[in-house]
């Protein structure tokens, strides 16, 4: 028996990065998946190389219709929906002056609002299929600020938020949400920086297998006591502080 056995998840964001990794997990972990995302072709390839466990649907967070049709399809597909992944994200910067009203608005409304359009269109089905698990993919920037990324911080901030927020209000009905934090992780979204660039404590940067790791568990009913809970998978950078003073003390 697979830890996800007759799960069917819906997981945004699912046809490639961190969200391709989880899909292919969930599967070989017994789960019915589908697949949202606006990357309509990677997500039909990823559909069909999953096969008849997996199904892709054109998803744009920022859309509550798109929202509902991909409830909608979970159900009709599988019959339920247990297991909702915001995962879909992306990122943008500048420093305060510069960075447009724009830009401002766009990361909030994929990062922020549509985990909130999500969770408002798939809530009355986890309720129908509980036991039940929200999994949002905030980021190690909505556990501490990171200077530049003024949006992405604040809408990453707003996730964890909104996660406490629902799970308080969700707690017994069997419907529980909790928050990822991931630090810098390897995928399309991390390509333009070096290795040198890893600020982790472990001096690496993370592997989309090793968020994955988090998820199944948040996913399945092994983690059937948490709720509102906050998980960094961050190599150890929102600990605190690495430089060493104790160095200088004698
Ligand atoms: N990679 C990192 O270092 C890192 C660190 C912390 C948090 N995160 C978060 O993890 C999540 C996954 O990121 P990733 O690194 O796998 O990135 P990625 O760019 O590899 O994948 C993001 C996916 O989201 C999809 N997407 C973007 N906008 C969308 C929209 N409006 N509607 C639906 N889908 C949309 C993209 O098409 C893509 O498939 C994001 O929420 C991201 O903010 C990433």
């Amino acid at each position: 028996m697979g830890r996800l056995e007759g799960k069917v998840a819906l997981i945004s964001g699912g046809a490639s990065g961190m969200g391709s990794a989880h899909a292919r997990a969930m599967v070989a972990e017994g789960a019915k998946v589908v697949l949202g995302d606006i990357a309509d072709e990677a997500g039909k390839a990823l559909a069909a190389e999953l096969g008849d466990s997996a199904h892709f649907v054109h998803l744009d967070v920022t859309h509550s219709a798109d929202w509902r049709a991909a409830v909608e399809a979970a159900v009709t597909r599988f019959g339920k929906l247990n297991v909702l992944v915001n995962n879909a994200g992306m990122v943008n910067g500048g420093p305060l002056g510069a960075f447009a009203e724009s830009d401002w608005n766009q990361v909030l409304a994929v990062n922020l609002t549509g985990p909130f359009l999500g969770m408002s269109a798939a809530i009355d089905e986890l309720k129908r299929s509980a036991p039940a698990s929200i999994i949002n993919v905030s980021s190690i920037a909505g556990l501490q600020g990171m200077a530049g990324l003024h949006g992405y911080t604040s809408s990453k901030f707003g996730l964890r938020g909104l996660t406490k927020s629902t799970a308080l209000e969700l707690a017994r009905t069997g419907v529980r949400v909790n928050s990822v934090h991931p630090g810098g992780v390897r995928t399309a979204m991390t390509a333009a920086f070096p290795d040198s660039a890893a600020t982790a404590p472990m001096g690496r940067w993370g592997l989309v297998e090793e968020v994955t790791g988090i998820v199944l568990h948040l996913a399945s009913d092994e983690s059937s006591y948490t709720t509102g809970a906050e998980y960094a998978v961050d190599g150890g950078e929102s600990a605190g502080v690495v430089h060493n003073l104790g160095e200088h003390l004698d």
